[in-house]
This record gives structure tokens, C-alpha cells and sequence, in this order.
């Protein structure tokens, strides 16, 4: 019997068939797992995209907020991406050479090492699995060997992936209960927020500081002198929560002094997004290691950490995997990149974020259910609140209700944004960065219009 015999071949669709959006989803719900989760919120399916707009099953249009969660630096389908793509097939070029040079390879190091912060400019770069979670895996992995201690500090809100070791790191407590013991030896401590300061005071920058310093440097604080503090330059998934550049000083400083190694992770943050090249820089976090993911790789899956020389005492095969480097990623990261740079797209983050950071506040002027906007460049959020209800300090509970169907109006009014934060209260936006004024302006309507909509819903005495 021929070894085929009897598998079924799932037949490709034919030329034509549409199916509409609601098949795709049903089919989706029926096979994929119940962890499946953007498609609960955002019930679309998307078959096409250019610039910062997607096309549904039903050739809707909405401009994306989401962008690949802010892998999508240029947006869908940019040329130079396009071309560098096109570049590599025509070259016949290996597409997967585990950690073997290629020249696409090359271009890449030689392109990233060109704009990176000036003193990881002489630095080592170490290719990980494609995911940001995996970079972080390995830059703490790095930290441990090169200090030879075992304890890691992070930040309460925090976001660092998905895995058992970057879940430990991260702040939301919901998907690491069922979990059990995850990597031991982290230590939380509070990230300090401009708004519901976890010390009930203005930002919290500078006791959120001196705790950092006194964890690391007081003899009697209970916690081992540790190998890595990891921190986000801006929490995203925490709810855009912008650190402070008087609290990057400090854990700079109080790093510095115990020997402990800095790690920034600027998964989302990279290449531009906050309205500097790279985030941390620009607040003087000054990292000993940086961990690059989403951006980097032009909207396809490449993450890498990049450190100091010094701190590369590994083993050869400390950190392998299969696929560290995949060339159509490489040449899509390297085109991206440069493009950034050559078209000034920081700027252009930071000049967009504040057209968008004004037209939100424009309707939160108008509307106390809006109770901050924060962000920087084109990593903007808009936390919503309940104004009848505040809590010890006084400040409004979060209504994480009301961020999802505000969610969900601004979907049917053709605007993808996500959410997050606490309670899932932030409306989250996050578009490509050449997003263009008049699409910004687009997206501030559809907020106000959804907040309206919503409010006239639960006068009707829509169910909460
Ligand atoms: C700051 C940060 N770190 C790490 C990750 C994890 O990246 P990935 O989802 O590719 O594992 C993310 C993803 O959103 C992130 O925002």
C-alpha cells in the first residue's frame, strides 16, 4: 500500500468561492483552540491590506490601529518590504540556514548595527527563535551565565511574552495563576504611572526609584543581589504606561552599582515607534542588553538580542534554535530599517502622536468616561473609566466594559484598535507609522463617535 494511501488531502477552495467572513470564523472556532483571542474582540476576516489599511471577506475597510501588534513599522505590503522580498526569491537564496552567514544575513547586522543606541554600536548581536518571547528568554539566560546569580527584577504591568520564563516577568496575574511555579527567583517591584500611580502620588518616578535602589543595593532588603533588571522604555500591553526619564536614571544607576545586568526590552518600542529610534535611549535607560523583536523583522517573524561585548562569556549553543535568522525576514528587516531612517519615520512618530495625543484629548475634554491619554509617538493610549466611581485616591475606576464596546463601535465605524491595562480599560492605538494625518483624524472621529454610541446604548438601557 503506497504510504498516502488513505490521507485526505484538504482540497484548496474553489476559484472564486467566497466564503464570507462569519464561515471563516465559525471554522476557525470550531478548529483552533479556545486560546484564540484577537478574533473574540475583532470579528473580521482580513484577505487584503496596503499602507496602514486591511480589506475584510466583505471588502470593508478599516484603518489599522493594531498593525500586526506594532510589528508593522511601514505598514501592509510597503514597496522597498515588497522589493526585498522579490529580491531574495529572484536571487534563489537559501530561506532558512539555521545561524550559517548568508549575505542577507550580513546586510542585516551590518544595516542594524548602523543605527543602534552608540554603545552597543561595538557590541554582539545573538540571533533567537522568532519571537520576542525568546529573545527575552535569551537575554536573561545571558545575564545569569554572566553574572553568575539567578535573581531577576521586573515591573509590575510588565510584558515581556508568553512563555513560562518571560510569563514570570510579566505582570498580568490572570494567565500565570493556572500555571503554578513559573521560573523562580523574580522579584515584582511597582512601575511608576502617571495616572493611578501605584503609590496613590503624582508619577511615582521618584519613590518607584528609590525602591529600585533599595532592592538592589541595601544590604537587608531580602533579595539577592540579581542578575537582570528587565524593563519596558513604554509598557505597552501594561496600558501604554511611558517610563519617566528621572526613574530610568535611577535604574540605570542603582544597575550600575550592584552589577547588575540591564536589560531593555524594546520588543514593541523599537525602530521608531515612540518618536525616537529607540525609546530607551532617549530617557538614558542605557541598556547592557537590548532586546529587538516585531519591527525589526518588517512585519515577519526576527528577534535578536544585542549586549555588550563583555558580557558574552557563553557556550557555543547557549542559545540555539532553527529558526535564528530566516532570510526573508532578514532582507524584510534590513529594508525596513533603513527605510525608518531614511524617511525620518521618528519624527514622523512623534509629529503623529501628538496630532493623535490632541485629538484625543479633544474628546476626553468633552467626556469624563476618557480619564487619561498618555503615550509617546505613535504608541498612544486612552484609559476609560467609570466617573461614578473612584476609588481610596479618588481617581475613577478603570471600565474595561466600556473599552471593549468602544472596541467594538469604532470596528463597525472601520478603525482596528486594541485593548489593554489594567482591566483591559486602555484603548490602545498603534498604527503603522506612516499612517497619514487625515487617517489619524479618521481614527480621533471614530473614538468620539464609538464613545457616543455607546453612551446613547446604555441610555436605552442596554445591558452592561
Ligand atoms: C515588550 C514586549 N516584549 C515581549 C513581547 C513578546 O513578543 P512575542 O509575542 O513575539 O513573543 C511583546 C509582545 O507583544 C512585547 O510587547
Amino acid at each position: 500500500m503506497a504510504y498516502h494511501e488513505g490521507v485526505r488531502l484538504a482540497e484548496p477552495p474553489a476559484t472564486g468561492t467566497a466564503e464570507t467572513a462569519d464561515d471563516l470564523l465559525e471554522r476557525q472556532r470550531l478548529r483552533e483552540s479556545s486560546a484564540r483571542s484577537y478574533p473574540r474582540r475583532l470579528p473580521i476576516a482580513l484577505v487584503s491590506a496596503t499602507g496602514s489599511t486591511v480589506r475584510d471577506r466583505q471588502g470593508r475597510e478599516y484603518i489599522d490601529c493594531l498593525a500586526g501588534a506594532g510589528a508593522l513599522a511601514l505598514g501592509h505590503h510597503h514597496p522597498v518590504v515588497v522589493q526585498a522580498l522579490h529580491d531574495v526569491l529572484d536571487e534563489g537564496a537559501p530561506l532558512s540556514t539555521l545561524d550559517l552567514p548568508t549575505p542577507v544575513r550580513d546586510r542585516f547586522v551590518e544595516q542594524l548595527f548602523a543605527v543602534l543606541p552608540e554603545p552597543l554600536r561595538d557590541g554582539r548581536i545573538l540571533f533567537c527563535g522568532p519571537t520576542g518571547a525568546d529573545a527575552v528568554e535569551a537575554a536573561v539566560k545571558l545575564a545569569r551565565t554572566a553574572t553568575g546569580r539567578s535573581g531577576l527584577v521586573a515591573f509590575g504591568g510588565a510584558y515581556h511574552g508568553m512563555t513560562q520564563g518571560t510569563l514570570a516577568l510579566s505582570g498580568r496575574k490572570a494567565v500565570k495563576e493556572p500555571l503554578g511555579t513559573l521560573l523562580p527567583d523574580v522579584h515584582h517591584l511597582p512601575f511608576p504611572t502617571a495616572f493611578r500611580s501605584p503609590f496613590g502620588l503624582d508619577d511615582g518616578a521618584a519613590m518607584a526609584g528609590r525602591l529600585v535602589e533599595w532592592a538592589l543595593t541595601d544590604d537587608l532588603s531580602g533579595i539577592a543581589t540579581p542578575a537582570a533588571v528587565i524593563a519596558e522604555p513604554v509598557q505597552g500591553e501594561g496600558g501604554v504606561q511611558p517610563m519617566p526619564a528621572a526613574f530610568a536614571a535611577t535604574v540605570r544607576r542603582a544597575t550600575r552599582a550592584a552589577g547588575t545586568v540591564l536589560i531593555a526590552d524594546e520588543v514593541q518600542t523599537g525602530l521608531g515607534r515612540t518618536g525616537d529610534l529607540w525609546a530607551g535611549e532617549a530617557i538614558g535607560l542605557d541598556p547592557d542588553v537590548l532586546v529587538l523583536s516585531k519591527a525589526i523583522g518588517g512585519g515577519l517573524p526576527l528577534a535578536v538580542i544585542v549586549h555588550r561585548g563583555e558580557l558574552d562569556g557563553w557556550q557555543p549553543g547557549s542559545h540555539a534554535g532553527t529558526f535564528r535568522g530566516q532570510t526573508l525576514a532578514l532582507a524584510a528587516g534590513a529594508a525596513t530599517i533603513r527605510e525608518v531612517v531614511r524617511a525620518g519615520l521618528a519624527e514622523r512618530a512623534r509629529e503623529a502622536g501628538r496630532r493623535l495625543t490632541e485629538g484625543l484629548l479633544a474628546v476626553a475634554a468633552d467626556d469624563p468616561r476618557v480619564g487619561h491619554v498618555r503615550g509617546r509617538g505613535l504608541m498612544v493610549g486612552a484609559e476609560l473609566v467609570d466617573p461614578g466611581v473612584v476609588d481610596a485616591d479618588g481617581v475613577p475606576v478603570p471600565d474595561g466594559w466600556l473599552a471593549g464596546r468602544v472596541q467594538r463601535a469604532m470596528l463597525e465605524r472601520g478603525v482596528i484598535v486594541e485593548v489593554g491595562g489594567s482591566h483591559d480599560a486602555v484603548v490602545r492605538f498603534l498604527p503603522p507609522l506612516v499612517i497619514s494625518d487625515d487617517e489619524l483624524d479618521r481614527v480621533v472621529d471614530a473614538f468620539g463617535a464609538a464613545l457616543r454610541a455607546v453612551h446613547a446604548e446604555a441610555d436605552e438601557g442596554g445591558e452592561r
